[in-house]
């Protein structure tokens, strides 16, 4: 029997579980695996903060939380992104309090020091006459972020200054970017503000829900189908493919049953149809205007889903960002992004954002049938008998369900390892074993004996 607290004992066997591609459930809750995570997962890899439409001018700025680090985004008036510690560097309080706004400095709450949009400290309130002369203004700046990248206006951060640069992490996730959030002049852009609310579930199962896990949508989300809404087929998110990038990352590229495309270019207006065609390579062409929906994440803790909505006639896509950030192990806070092309016609973005509030957001349908399974999962997960139990990965050997053996599909044009089904543990496995990869670094490793 593996025991729960993780000493060394149980990481080898927790390790044996792992190299037999067996994913142990105890782990989806356990308190010592959840600090391991925080550390060795969230303190070095890059994470999701905001798009870049949310800082539009000098001063802008955003609050957000790379999981217990607060931080506070700004775009300073050489129009560079910075990222610093939303922590005040006097006696630690929350500098800025606001989620969003526009200021030309930060004034602390708490005893009034203020700094500019470069994080330098330029004002104590009587600091003479408290400080004297010998206050060095110069070394107490607010503290940054050690790593602020963007890719495709997706701005990301990252604890870690070794950490590999943001493009390298991101892979061959790229070029699928670049048709999610590249295909239109001018690129995406954010409506409205991100909205957040506190689910009961562990950030491993809502990232793989996302990233991973078409085959969950013909039962939970049965009632579309029942609605007329999705076919009746239980395969009909299986179609398309599956494909694995590196680090944990991966995308479903789902198309109709044909492989044909359900409506061109996902029911957006024919006018943009051009437009999409300039934008793109021929390969990115092929894939965009066949496919139903693009749903995947960004490693360990971005999902994305791009999916057509609406009924005949009333059709629209946009592009739904969320990022779930672990505040326990059975916790998460989801923020949740709708994305749109800044040249698409106005009312037809009105009209992408009600389908958006109506399916994912906190009153969406779709969300409350996700959100309740979630909770399930973690509620089920602690109990005596979960230490010795493995959850079933059998379909990460690539069998299909006890069909054939599923093989890569060479003929898929774009990059990563593509699987002609989404019905597939392929990604689900992949991130199992990047994390395994994560926590395990550097751990019960013996001093080399001298
Ligand atoms: S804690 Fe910010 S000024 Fe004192
Ligand atoms: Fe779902």
């Amino acid at each position: 029997m593996i025991k729960k607290t993780l000493d060394e004992k149980a990481f080898q066997l927790l390790k044996e579980k792992m190299e037999q591609g067996l994913f142990p459930q105890w782990v989806l809750t356990d308190p010592d695996i959840y600090e391991l995570e925080i550390d060795k997962i969230f303190g070095h890899t890059w994470q999701f903060l905001a798009h870049e439409t949310e800082l539009k001018d000098s001063g802008s700025y955003v609050t957000r939380w790379m999981v217990n680090d607060p931080v506070l985004l700004v775009k300073n008036r050489k129009g560079e992104i910075k990222g610093y510690l939303n922590s005040c560097t006097h006696r630690g309080t929350q500098l800025c309090t606001a989620d969003h706004g526009n200021k030309k400095n930060f004034t602390c709450p708490y005893h009034g020091w203020s700094y500019n949009l470069d994080g330098e400290l330029i004002g104590i309130v009587a600091g003479n006459k408290v400080y004297g002369e010998e206050m060095d203004k110069s070394e107490w700046g607010l503290r940054e972020i050690p790593q602020v990248a963007s890719y495709q206006g997706m701005i990301f951060g990252c604890l870690d200054p070794a950490a590999m640069p943001l493009e390298e992490y991101l892979g061959d996730m790229k070029w699928y970017f670049d048709i999610l959030l590249g295909r239109s002049d001018g690129g995406m852009e954010v409506r409205g503000l991100p909205q957040r609310w506190v689910a009961k579930a562990n950030w491993k199962a809502t990232a793989e829900n996302f990233a991973a896990d078409p085959y969950h949508v013909q039962t939970t989300h049965r009632s579309t189908v029942e609605l007329g809404i999705s076919p009746e087929d239980p395969l009909y998110a299986g179609y398309g493919h599956q494909i694995v990038t590196e680090n944990g990352h991966g995308i479903n590229v789902i198309t109709s049953k044909t492989g044909k495309a359900r409506v061109p270019y996902q029911g957006t207006p024919d006018s943009m149809w051009p437009m999409f065609k300039k934008n793109l390579t021929p390969e990115q062409d092929e894939i965009l205007s066949g496919v139903t929906v693009f749903v995947g994440g960004v490693y360990p803790n971005l999902s994305f889903v791009s999916p057509i909505h609406g009924t005949e006639g009333h059709l629209h896509n946009y592009l739904n960002f969320r990022m779930w950030r672990p505040i326990g192990p059975e916790k998460v806070e989801v923020w949740c992004w709708f994305l749109i092309d800044k040249a698409a016609p106005e009312e037809y973005k009105e009209a992408a954002y009600r389908g958006y509030l109506g399916s994912f957001g906190p009153t969406g349908t779709l969300e409350q049938d996700d959100t309740e399974t979630w909770a399930r999962i973690v509620e089920v997960s602690k109990g005596l008998m979960m230490r010795d139990k493995e959850l079933n990965y059998n379909n990460v050997s690539n069998y299909l369900m006890g069909f054939d053996r599923v093989e890569p599909d060479e003929s898929f044009p774009g990059p990563g390892i593509a699987y002609p089904t989404t019905y597939l543990d392929a990604i689900s496995r992949s991130m199992h074993e990047n994390w395994f990869k994560l926590i395990s670094k550097d751990l019960f490793v013996k001093e080399a004996v001298k």
